[in-house]
């Protein structure tokens, strides 16, 4: 018999979810106006440390917020990494602007930020880095670069929900960062996103911005071209009952981490932390010898029902980009890589028997 499939992913829902879902349903305030709207967003700022918190959509719009805030436009270029979820890089090209790729670091996985430099031209307005699968970027230096170049910082903190550098939460690390609650982030809304500024006027432009351009005293009377990025109620209740279990959450996902860090450490390698530093383990990654070994392992745990992700294709690689020659990492770790089961409760004799058919099938030299 057939035993039941392990998902990549599935939220960590329960009774808290239903109670405030079915409130919000009785309240009749469905849409996007409601308490949970607000409760959320300052509940994220507390959490965070964040001064201002927007609940938006979905991530993807976030960034394309972040973009429109900070009149990136066309003719702009945004120094970006070659090696994450197609939404950064493409919230750059919706504004018309290019997307400027730069390599990896072969450990940290995250954007080099010693070849951001020569990369910078007059027509720079911006960087947008990703914390790839949870764990952050050098921070100190991408600040230090961004500040030197007089160049704007954006933080795409999609993954890395509840991840901390140098005692900073992710999501304020950046003039501009932003959250995706897709099902399977850290904390879910469904879909869903945020976007968080320490700059009050940012966070009055994005606020209206995401609100179809509303004027604050004229009403229907709009004054500037807007959108229609708001965060229902319903969702915005969801994020609130998930906000109350971050800590059970982020504590789930890094003894999941653990125990296939201690179990395989001698056969494949893992995304390497900067100092200071704490993942939110989003998706728990490893590195094969090869694209073969990868291909053989993933073809292995697909045989007993058991489901994983290969790594981001180079955005590069994808076919309305331009190619690039320079950015050999990031070909590389993607060829090579693999998330593996990484939802909150993942049985124990599960992720045993994840780690066993690993195991199997890698030979050991
Ligand atoms: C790095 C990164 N950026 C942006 C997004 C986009 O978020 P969403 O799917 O909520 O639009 C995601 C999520 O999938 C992501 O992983």
């Amino acid at each position: 018999m057939q035993t039941e499939r392990i998902p990549i992913y599935k939220p960590y829902l329960g009774e808290e979810e239903r109670e405030i879902v079915a409130e919000c349903m009785k309240s009749t305030w469905i849409s996007s106006q409601g308490r949970y709207i607000d409760d959320f967003e300052r509940g994220v700022e507390a959490y965070t440390g964040a001064k201002h918190a927007i609940a938006v959509n979905n991530g993807t719009v976030a960034i394309h917020l972040a973009m429109l805030a900070l009149n990136i436009t066309s003719g702009d270029e945004v120094i970006t990494t070659n090696f994450t979820y197609v939404a950064s890089s493409n919230a750059i090209l919706y504004v018309g602007a290019s997307p400027v790729f730069v390599d990896i670091d072969p450990l940290t996985w995250n954007i080099n930020v010693d070849l951001i430099e020569a990369k910078i031209s007059s027509k720079t307005k911006a960087i947008l880095y990703t914390n790839v699968y949870g764990a952050p970027a050098d921070y100190t230096k991408l600040k230090k670069i961004a500040d030197k170049h007089d160049i704007y910082l954006i933080e795409d903190a999609a993954e890395s929900f509840g991840a901390t550098y140098h005692d900073k939460k992710s999501g304020t690390l950046g003039d501009i960062s932003t959250y995706s609650f897709f099902g399977n982030k850290t904390i879910t809304t469904g879909e869903g996103g945020m976007v968080l500024t320490p700059h009050k006027e940012l966070a009055e432009k994005i606020r209206k911005l995401k609100n179809q351009g509303n004027s604050d005293t004229v009403r229907y009377y709009h004054d500037i071209l807007g959108y229609n990025y708001r965060m229902t109620n319903i969702q915005a209740a969801i994020g609130v009952a998930q906000l109350g279990k971050i800590k059970v959450i982020l504590e789930l996902k890094k003894t999941l981490q653990q125990n296939y860090e201690r179990e395989l450490e001698t056969l494949v390698d893992f995304q390497k932390l900067l100092e200071n530093s704490t993942s939110s383990y989003w998706m728990c990654s490893v590195l094969f010898k090869s694209a073969e070994e990868k291909i053989k392992v993933m073809n292995a745990l697909e045989k007993e029902n058991i489901d994983t992700r290969p790594f981001f294709t180079p955005i590069d690689e994808l076919p309305f980009y331009d190619k690039v020659d320079d950015c050999p990492h990031s070909k590389e770790i993607s060829a090579k890589g693999m998330n593996l089961p990484s939802f909150p409760d993942l049985k124990k004799t599960n992720q045993d028997r994840i780690i066993e058919i690993i195991r199997k099938n890698i030979s050991k030299s």
